[in-house]
């Protein structure tokens, strides 16, 4: 089914978004499993997969409109301590929600329904899940203090 090509380019857009942050995920997981931190490596590889589960949904799409999906990622940004990795993966989670939004938009003006829909079940799970524990693990160390975030974190 021929799609509009509008809609077709900004789910390539987003999915160079969701390819990036399942990267992030599994390079930050991976070093906070060599850090000794089993509940955060857990947490985020677990995320990994919901990206993973993100793209798929967005290549699907595009193969379905007949476009081609541009499997490109957008430039990480790694982190170097757990503080900074996960507000980086925060500012990922914030950029995907307003690049979802604008999305939503450009469907309601394409009357490409089916896309919006899948637009605001991911827009969900980026505010209600992704983004949301990310803001209460930051506030956490705000409140308890690395160290004792840290241990927290630790098997
Ligand atoms: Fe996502
Ligand atoms: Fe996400």
């Amino acid at each position: 089914m021929k799609g509009s090509q509008k809609v077709i380019d900004c789910l390539n857009e987003l999915l160079a978004g969701e390819l990036m942050a399942r990267d992030q995920y599994f390079i930050h997981s991976e070093m906070y499993k060599d850090w000794g931190y089993e509940k955060l490596y857990t947490r985020i590889h677990h995320e990994m997969g919901d990206e993973t589960e993100h793209s798929r949904q967005f290549i699907a799409r595009i193969l379905l409109l007949e476009g081609t999906p541009k499997m490109v990622p957008e430039a990480l940004s790694i982190g170097h301590d757990v503080p900074s990795m996960l507000k980086a993966d925060l500012d990922i989670e914030l950029k995907v929600r307003d690049n979802l939004k604008k999305g939503i938009v450009l469907c309601e003006q394409e009357n490409d329904f089916v896309t919006r829909k899948l637009l605001v079940e991911q827009l969900l799970d980026t505010e209600e899940d992704h983004a949301y524990w990310l803001e209460q693990q930051l506030r956490l160390i705000d409140e308890m203090g690395l160290q004792n975030y840290l241990q927290s974190s630790a098997a």
